[in-house]
């Protein structure tokens, strides 16, 4: 068997094939390579006939004499450039999905929303043709924009993807048995929504985890999982990647960085009839307290640390006998 778009991710360009070139100043442009096309700039342009059937990494030059580094584009650098209906989920972000949530080869997957498809292809890469990946989209445009993308990415439609049109509450459980599912992956305004459903599709074991843009969704799905009382205590975090610049002895990080994409929260369903242990902690405000609650804005809903009394009557006495003493473990920026 082979593994889809394997022939297209190798061996010479060839017609239809879709190419990255990246110009002196590194800007770059992505191009679909047809017989007797040309690419234009405003200094030159070159022909699509000297890059088809050379090799990966060649370069080429133009009428001008400007040179290009053309490249087949990485899953990242695809899902970067392509046309996008609804925002994606970052490649750092994809990345940690697979590994954390664990999709592994022959693995079904349910994926709710998939608007342009970027995390659809990450998933499809893991589980692989034995796989299944169950995708679910309430806007019929978003889920056409997804499913041209994979197919320009993998050069046909992938035997383990279905999309399903319609809302995941609804749709899911005409589609798969309970207890079938080993991963469910949200990417939605509202999982919290998704969780019954998600919880009779899952087997038991399976791994839930929901990509959330904000830190009140992120709050209002995790006390969700745990009212539900079928998942074990959500893990939530968040990746921070920054990019460094290397130039001779100008090695150092990059000044712009994409500051934040998302937050990522896992759970896992527990076996049917089994309720999650009990577990110690501090009281904390439910994401149900109205806002102009001043009570539910108290430290411990806060989840801050209270010093004791002792402990805040000792520093006084040491700060107001000007008796400070600091020690800092790590230096700080001035
Ligand atoms: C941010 S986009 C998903 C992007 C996608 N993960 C990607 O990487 O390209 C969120 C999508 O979820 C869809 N959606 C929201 N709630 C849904 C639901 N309950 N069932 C199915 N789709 C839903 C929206 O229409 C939207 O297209």
């Amino acid at each position: 068997m082979t593994a889809i778009g394997a022939d297209l991710r190798r061996g010479p360009f060839g017609e239809g094939e879709r190419i990255q070139l990246t110009d002196p100043k590194g800007r770059l442009h992505t191009i679909t390579l047809g017989a007797g096309k040309q690419f234009h700039t405003h200094r030159g342009y070159l022909a699509h006939d000297d890059l088809i059937g050379a090799p990966d990494g060649s370069t080429v030059k133009n009428t001008a004499g400007v040179e290009y580094l053309a490249l087949r584009p990485l899953l990242s650098d695809y899902v970067m450039s392509m046309p996008r209906g609804a925002a994606v989920v970052y490649p750092k972000d994809a990345g940690q999905i697979v590994t954390m949530a664990d999709v592994f080869p022959g693995a079904v997957v349910v994926e709710a929303g998939v608007g342009s498809g970027a995390l659809s292809m990450s998933l499809l890469r893991a589980v692989g043709e034995e796989g299944r990946v169950h995708s679910f989209e309430r806007r019929a445009d978003f889920a056409d924009i997804a499913m041209a993308n994979a197919r320009a990415f993998f050069g046909l439609d992938h035997p383990a993807w279905s999309v399903t049109i319609g809302d995941l509450v609804e749709e899911l459980p005409e589609v798969v048995e309970p207890g079938t599912v080993d991963r469910v992956v949200l990417d939605m305004l509202a999982p919290w929504e998704c969780l019954d459903v998600v919880a009779d599709a899952l087997a038991p074991g399976g791994v839930l985890i929901c990509y959330v843009a904000t830190a009140t969704q992120l709050s209002k799905v995790a006390e969700a999982m745990r009212d539900k009382g079928a998942f074990t205590e959500p893990n939530a975090w968040e990746s921070l990647v920054r990019g460094w610049h290397l130039e001779g002895l100008a090695v150092r990080p990059q000044h712009r960085m994409h500051g934040h994409t998302g937050f990522l929260i896992t759970t896992r369903r527990l076996a049917p009839g089994v309720t999650p242990p009990l577990r110690k902690r501090r009281p904390g405000g439910g994401y149900d307290v109205e806002v102009d609650e001043v009570e539910a804005w108290s430290p411990e809903a806060l989840g801050e640390r209270i010093p004791s009394e002792k402990r805040v009557r000792r520093v006084r006495k040491t700060v107001t006998a000007g008796r400070v003493t600091t020690t800092v473990t790590e230096s700080s920026p001035s």
